[in-house]
């Protein structure tokens, strides 16, 4: 009679069980694959960005571009639109209309603006570089203008930028001549190598609350901290300006990586961000993306040409991911673009062709990549990813 009972008692238990079932299935936690990236990098209190381009944002015909960017992202950058060429094609004359757009999508959907960019030696309007070299802008005259320009750009965002790119690919390349790595181009041709703290300066007292970043490609690991190695270089010159009281608060880098060259762990890229959090600098993955030469077989959609390079696209994006996730003062892993069918890799680079740099394929189904970022950020977490430290301007 007690074991009967005892059954009876089993059996109503059971019962009691299965009718709860239906309220912890309402409880349960949303799968990994049910969430977000932003979602997920919200619980490390890591920003995950894109790039933007206007033309596909508002491209009535392309609506998942939109949606995407708007669910999957907690940050956006301009790709083209906050450029000096596109903000002040005339001179004196400028046109915000779509900055001003981006930055009011961002507010709508609750996220941050990385601003991109203030200085920088390409997409200059060509008012300023022929008056440049036809000589009716002097040297002494092309610093006012920087400075006005850097003054009317982040007041009119004033508020608005999280994290602005100051200062952009001011350091040579080890293919350049000299090889040893040195300030090129345009701003220091003109006006030699204090236009880098002037930048941050005249930032710094435009809006005094956004983080101040230099940003530059093709740092992500240390070479042999010789003369022709650009990380050693970059994380030199923000050590002197960090010692000389230069109003930067971060370093951006950028991660265009090619499965073709990139050889690189998470600790070596680990280390270069502790080295930068070491002056005291924030860090973040500003541009990221890991393209693939299109051999033949590859456009013929050949699985054996394919899938190792979508492997191994995967596997740098998680490189550059993994190192951000387990530095604290890595602020934000933002990527150039998320589909291969809004991306700058194919028209750039066409001998040999290159691309499937994105998280996304053309048609928005979603590759190796964005399943390994994915599972990056759902399974990171304590003892060795740690919340984001905040981060304030210096000074
Ligand atoms: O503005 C013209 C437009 O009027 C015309 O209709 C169109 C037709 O092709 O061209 C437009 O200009 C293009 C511009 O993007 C805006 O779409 C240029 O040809 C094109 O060269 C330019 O490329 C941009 C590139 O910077 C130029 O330097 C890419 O979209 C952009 O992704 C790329 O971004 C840079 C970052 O700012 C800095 N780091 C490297 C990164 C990749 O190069």
């Amino acid at each position: 009679m007690r074991r009967f009972l005892a059954i009876g008692a089993a059996v109503v238990t059971l019962a009691g069980a299965l009718t709860a079932v239906p309220v912890l299935a309402a409880q349960r936690h949303p799968t990994v694959a049910e969430q977000s990236l932003r979602a997920l990098a919200a619980r490390h209190d890591l920003a995950i960005g894109t790039a933007i381009d206007m033309e596909a944002l508002h491209d009535a015909a392309d609506p998942q571009y939109r949606a995407l960017a708007a669910s999957q992202f907690s940050t956006v950058t301009a790709e083209n639109v906050m450029k000096w060429e596109a903000l002040e094609p005339t001179r004196g004359v400028y046109n915000w209309g779509p900055a001003d757009e981006l930055v009011d999508f961002a507010r709508r959907n609750g996220q941050r603006v990385r601003g991109h960019v203030l200085v920088w030696q390409n997409q200059l309007p060509a008012w300023l570089t022929q008056g440049v070299n036809d000589g009716t802008i002097s040297d002494a005259r092309l610093r006012d203008i920087l400075r006005d320009h850097i003054t009317a750009v982040v007041k009119h965002f004033k508020g608005k930028i999280w994290q602005w790119d100051v200062v952009n690919e001011a350091a040579s390349d080890p293919w350049d001549s000299p090889s040893s790595i040195h300030l090129k181009g345009f701003w220091a041709q003109h006006l030699g190598p204090g236009y880098i703290a002037d930048a941050f300066r005249w930032a710094r007292a435009a809006d005094p609350g956004a983080l101040l970043f230099y940003n530059d490609y093709n740092i992500e690991a240390f070479g042999d901290r010789g003369p022709s190695d650009k990380t050693w270089y970059v994380y030199t010159m923000a050590r002197q300006l960090r010692a000389s009281g230069v109003p930067i608060d971060g370093v951006g880098s950028q991660g265009h990586l090619g499965t073709q060259y990139a050889d690189y762990d998470a600790f070596q890229v680990g280390e270069v961000l502790d080295a930068f959090s070491g002056l005291g600098l924030a860090t973040a993955f500003t541009e990221v993306d890991v393209r693939s030469q299109m051999t033949a077989g590859v456009r013929a959609g050949d699985p054996a040409e394919i899938n190792p390079r979508l492997q191994a696209s995967a596997s740098n994006y998680s490189v550059l991911l993994q190192a951000c996730l387990a530095d604290r003062h890595c602020l934000s892993f933002t990527v150039w673009g998320f589909t291969d069918k809004h991306s700058w890799v194919p028209g750039w680079f066409s001998d040999p062709p290159e691309g499937l740099a994105t998280l996304y394929d053309e048609s928005y189904r979603p590759k190796r990549a964005y399943n390994v970022v994915k599972a990056d950020l759902a399974y990171a977490g304590p003892p060795y990813v740690l919340p984001r430290i905040p981060q304030k301007p210096r000074r």
